[in-house]
């Protein structure tokens, strides 16, 4: 045999049969009629603790609590206790979904919606939707989604993209700084009680979330997914969530019409997306000044966010957004064919290009646990 032969004829192991699938993310392609979104419905919650831990309650749900308004505006030094009183969750975890089938393993049984409905469904974190959902106006930051089919049911889990881990671990102190800050915007506005203030003495610890669970459908795609929520509002006028949860935002203060006009295009477009899908009402914006102090506050109402583009031509556009995804959810139903947990279908979408895929059979894409597996399988 001559040296090499078996290297030509070799296929590629993650060739997918036919000729290769992909799919356009161009705005224009998806323009029209905004696509049904069924209200999203609260399921369950869990909560994760300073260690990390899964508790299957709302032990670690925050409540809103805003400064009074007696005249002055707010103050808030959002570089206190850095980093002397900050625990940042270890990023090199690779969590999947693991939270999220947890939950999913002890609920299964009391699912709403006829039996069978788990399968047909697509089970994902809502933050991997607001990826896609902004997709068509992303100019910077690609992505990777692998997608696992098992037992109907097409389980979705994003995957850091070499790029983005390489600037996670080159990460410059400033921007260190400014996540921190962000977490601080919180705990300045929240309690761990109904009724009492916050307590901005305490340690700022990323490990722990209050993560809520819900059921919505997005054309024909039902779904279920997780967020992580911020806060509840104890005084919002329904008690009923997602409609009383709050989402926190910190953002740079603005002096000029440009910066103002660039904040509605690109840092409005993630916020509204966030909040959309998982029903949040309101989002509460603290702006910061060049020493890191919140001075001011604005509540941005989620379904008003795209007032402030709708005559923009360079704005972005919710129908646009949520029909990308739609096509996506069934770009990824129709290219996965075969239900085996152990296959990954990975899309992989740069900026300027395509959604492309490729197909891997276990480690390193396989992501549903064997644990969640067996456990399902009996
Ligand atoms: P801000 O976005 O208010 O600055 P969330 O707003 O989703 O509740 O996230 C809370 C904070 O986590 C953010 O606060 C930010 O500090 C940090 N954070 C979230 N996503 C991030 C990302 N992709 N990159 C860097 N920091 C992020
Ligand atoms: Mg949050
Ligand atoms: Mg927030």
């Amino acid at each position: 045999k001559r040296r090499g032969e078996n290297i030509e004829v070799a296929e590629p192991r993650n060739k997918l049969p036919g000729p290769a699938p992909s799919m356009p993310t161009d705005p224009a392609l998806y323009s029209g009629p905004f696509p049904f979104y069924r209200r999203p419905s609260e399921l369950g919650c869990f909560s994760l603790d300073a260690q990390r831990q899964y508790h299957g309650d709302a032990q670690a749900l925050r409540y809103y609590s805003p400064p009074p308004t007696n005249g002055q505006g707010p103050n808030f030094d959002l570089r206190d206790g850095y980093p002397d009183r900050y625990q940042p969750r270890d990023e090199e975890i690779r969590e999947g979904l693991d939270h999220l089938l947890r939950w999913l393993l002890d609920h299964r049984g009391q699912l709403e919606g006829g039996p069978g409905w788990l399968a047909g469904a697509i089970v994902t974190w809502r933050g991997h939707l607001t990826k896609l959902l902004t997709t068509p106006y992303e100019r910077q930051e690609g992505w990777q989604l692998a997608a696992s089919p098992f037992q109907g049911t097409l389980y979705l889990s994003e995957v850091e993209t070499p790029a983005a881990r390489a600037q996670r671990l080159a990460r410059p102190p400033l921007l260190r700084e400014l996540m921190y800050m962000g977490y601080k915007f919180e705990q300045y506005m929240c309690a761990d009680k109904p009724g009492s203030s916050p307590d901005p003495s305490g340690e700022v610890n990323t490990n722990v979330a209050f993560c809520s669970v819900l059921r919505s459908r997005l054309g024909n795609h039902p779904l279920l997914f997780s967020g992580e929520v911020d806060c509840i509002d104890p005084q919002a006028p329904s008690t009923q969530p997602p409609t009383c949860y709050v989402e926190l935002k910190t953002s740079k203060e603005m002096h000029s019409p440009g910066q103002w006009r660039s904040f509605y295009r690109h840092k409005l477009l993630k916020w509204w997306a966030q909040s959309f899908l998982l029903g949040i009402p309101n989002v509460v914006a603290g702006f910061r000044n060049p020493e890191g102090f919140i001075c001011s506050l604005k509540t941005f109402p989620t379904m008003e966010m795209f007032e402030y583009v709708r005559n923009d031509r360079d704005g972005w556009n919710p129908s646009v957004c949520m029909n990308f995804c739609a096509a996506f959810l069934s770009f990824a139903q129709n290219t996965v064919v075969q239900d085996d947990p152990r296959l990954v279908y990975l899309f992989s979408w740069e900026p300027g290009s395509p959604v492309t895929v490729s197909k891997h059979q276990d480690a390193p894409y396989a992501f549903l646990p064997t644990w969640y597996v067996e456990a399902v399988t009996q």
